[in-house]
C-alpha cells in the first residue's frame, strides 16, 4: 500500500478568495449533519452571508446521477471505482459550483459530506488506503480542501439508534452492518489527528443546541481569524 507522504499532503490547499469560505460537515449516519446544517445556514445569514448548501455525492444534475449509480447499485462495486465516482462528482461539483460561487465575495458554502468522506469510506474503510485517495486529489481542482470542516462524533449505538428511530431504508453504505460502521469512526478518528487544523472533531452526543453553540463559536473565530490575516496583509 502507498505511503502517505509530506508531499502528496502538500498537494491540498483551501481556496483562497477574501471575504468567502468553504465549510463541510462529516460524520456517521445520525451524527446530525443535516440538521447543523441548517443552523448554521441561518446563522451567517443573520451575518449577511450568503449560503449555499451542497451535498457529496451529487450538486451537479451529473453528479446526482452518479448518486444513483453509487447509492442504489445492487453490485459489489471496486473500491478503487467507488474512489473515482465520488471524485468524478466532486470534480463537477467543483468546477461547476464551488469554485465559481467562491468568487462572488461574501460567500460561504457549506458541504454535506466532502474529501474526508473519500479518505474514510474508500481509503480506509473500503481499504483502498489513505494514500491513493490523496494521489486521485492530487491535480486541481480536487486537491481544494475546506478552510474548517465539522467532524460529529457520534458512537456507533448512538448511530444505529438514530436510524432505528428515523427508519429509512438502507443504501449501498447502510446496509454494510456494525463493523464497516465502527471502523468509519476509526477512520474518522484518524482523519482527525492527520489534518488537525482544519478538522474539528466534535463530541455529537450533546444536545442539538449545545452542539449549534459549539458550531458558531468555532465560525465567528474562523472569520475572526481570516479578518485579521487579511488586515495584516493589507499592511
Ligand atoms: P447520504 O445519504 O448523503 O449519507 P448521509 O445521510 O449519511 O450523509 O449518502 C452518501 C453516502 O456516500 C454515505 O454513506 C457516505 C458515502 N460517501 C462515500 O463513501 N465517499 C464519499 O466520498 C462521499 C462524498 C460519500
Amino acid at each position: 500500500m502507498k505511503e502517505i507522504t509530506q508531499e502528496l499532503l502538500n498537494k491540498l490547499r483551501s481556496p483562497a478568495f477574501p471575504g468567502s469560505y468553504f465549510l463541510s460537515f462529516e460524520g456517521i449516519e445520525g451524527a446530525g449533519k443535516s440538521t447543523q446544517i441548517i443552523k448554521l445556514k441561518t446563522y451567517l445569514e443573520s451575518k449577511n452571508y450568503r449560503v449555499l448548501v451542497l451535498r457529496e455525492p451529487g450538486g451537479t444534475p451529473f453528479g446526482e446521477r452518479l448518486r444513483q449509480a453509487i447509492l442504489e447499485t445492487k453490485t459489489e462495486i471496486t473500491p478503487l471505482a467507488e474512489a473515482y465516482l465520488f471524485a468524478s462528482s466532486r470534480a463537477q461539483l467543483l468546477n461547476e459550483v464551488i469554485l465559481k460561487e467562491l468568487a462572488v465575495p461574501n460567500t460561504v458554502i457549506i458541504c454535506d459530506r466532502y474529501i474526508d468522506s473519500s479518505f474514510v469510506y474508500q481509503g480506509f474503510s473500503r481499504g483502498l488506503g489513505i494514500a491513493e485517495v490523496l494521489n486521485i486529489h492530487s491535480v486541481f481542482p480536487l486537491n481544494i480542501v475546506p478552510h474548517l470542516t465539522f467532524y460529529l462524533r457520534i458512537n456507533v449505538d448512538t448511530s444505529e439508534k438514530r436510524q432505528k428511530m428515523r427508519n429509512a431504508p438502507k443504501d449501498y453504505f447502510e446496509s454494510k452492518g456494525v463493523e464497516f460502521y465502527k471502523k468509519l469512526v476509526v477512520g474518522y478518528d484518524m482523519m482527525a489527528e492527520l489534518f488537525p487544523q482544519r478538522i474539528l472533531k466534535m463530541d455529537a452526543e450533546v444536545t442539538t443546541e449545545q452542539m449549534t453553540m459549539q458550531i458558531c463559536g468555532a465560525i465567528d473565530q474562523l472569520i475572526g481569524q481570516k479578518k485579521t490575516l487579511q488586515f495584516e496583509e493589507e499592511l
